[in-house]
């Protein structure tokens, strides 16, 4: 058996809690609840990129049953993301003005894994490669994760392998496993979206649609614009066909 542990190491909860570190003089109240959600958003991230490994694994090996089964963490934990912004939507805007000096110039933008997220999920957009390329030498996890097939492809070339198309997902009899894949890919693409959505709600509320960001862009502006970013476009496509035809 393993050795006994207790909670407080098992969790490493010294270490943990003693890395929220408000920069602000004297402390801001507000700054921890700013610092807590950002990092627990890195947290979740860390997981969604473990998931996302694992996805395109079964996806390799032909198994949709279990490629289901973390894309619906995935989104799961997507949705859990999106609404822990809200908790940032009761920083009113003249308090987040008292601390937002001590912030330098860091800013969400430098997020690496956010960035692998993307890559991993299939975003090859010319934008998404050029901003990532205008930080300098594009960081090897990133680099990494980019070299990798698209999510999509993974997708359709494991409906290929099992003699299907995704035309005759949507065409076909009735409801299958594979159609229900294909629908949580949809719902990830959604989860995701939702996600730029209420970033970008929240960056209104706190800072204003016209003001820049920390990170130097044209804030809301600039983060509106990726909002139509879609990992799946072939899924969406299908829909469009359908209607056509
Ligand atoms: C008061 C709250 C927040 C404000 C005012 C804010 C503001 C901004 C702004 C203005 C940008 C554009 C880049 C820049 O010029 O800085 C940005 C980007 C970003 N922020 Fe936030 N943000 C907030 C909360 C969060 C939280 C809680 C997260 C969670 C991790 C986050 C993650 C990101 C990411 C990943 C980007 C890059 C998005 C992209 O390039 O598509 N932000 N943020």
């Amino acid at each position: 058996m393993a050795a006994d542990v207790n909670y407080p190491d098992y969790l490493a909860l010294r270490e943990l809690l003693s890395l929220q570190r408000p920069r602000s003089q004297p402390e801001h109240p507000d700054e921890l609840l700013f610092i807590v959600v950002h990092q627990a958003s890195e947290l979740w991230f860390k997981v969604i990129i473990q998931q996302l490994h694992a996805l395109r694994a079964d996806l390799q090996k032909g198994d949709g049953e279990r490629s289901l089964w973390h894309l619906q963490r995935i989104n799961t934990l997507m949705r859990i993301v999106a609404e822990q912004l809200s908790s940032l939507d009761t920083l009113p805007p003249q308090r987040f003005q008292q601390f937002r000096n001590f912030l330098g110039s860091s800013s969400g933008q430098q997020s690496e894994q956010f960035r692998i997220v993307g890559a991993l999920s299939g975003m090859r957009d010319e934008a998404f490669v050029k901003a990532l390329q205008a930080g300098g030498a594009i960081p090897p996890a990133i680099a990494e994760a980019l070299a990798t097939p698209r999510l999509e492809d993974l997708f359709l070339d494991l409906l290929k392998a099992r003699g299907r198309t995704l035309d005759e997902l949507y065409t076909g009899p009735g409801p299958d496993p594979m159609f229900f894949l294909a629908e949580a890919f949809i719902e990830y693409d959604q989860a995701f979206q939702r996600w730029r959505f209420l970033h970008v709600q929240l960056v209104e509320r706190v800072i204003g649609p016209g003001t820049g960001g920390t990170g130097g862009t044209m804030g809301a502006q600039f983060l509106a614009r990726s909002i139509s970013q879609r990992f799946f476009p072939a899924l969406w496509d299908v829909r469009a066909r359908l209607l056509a035809g």
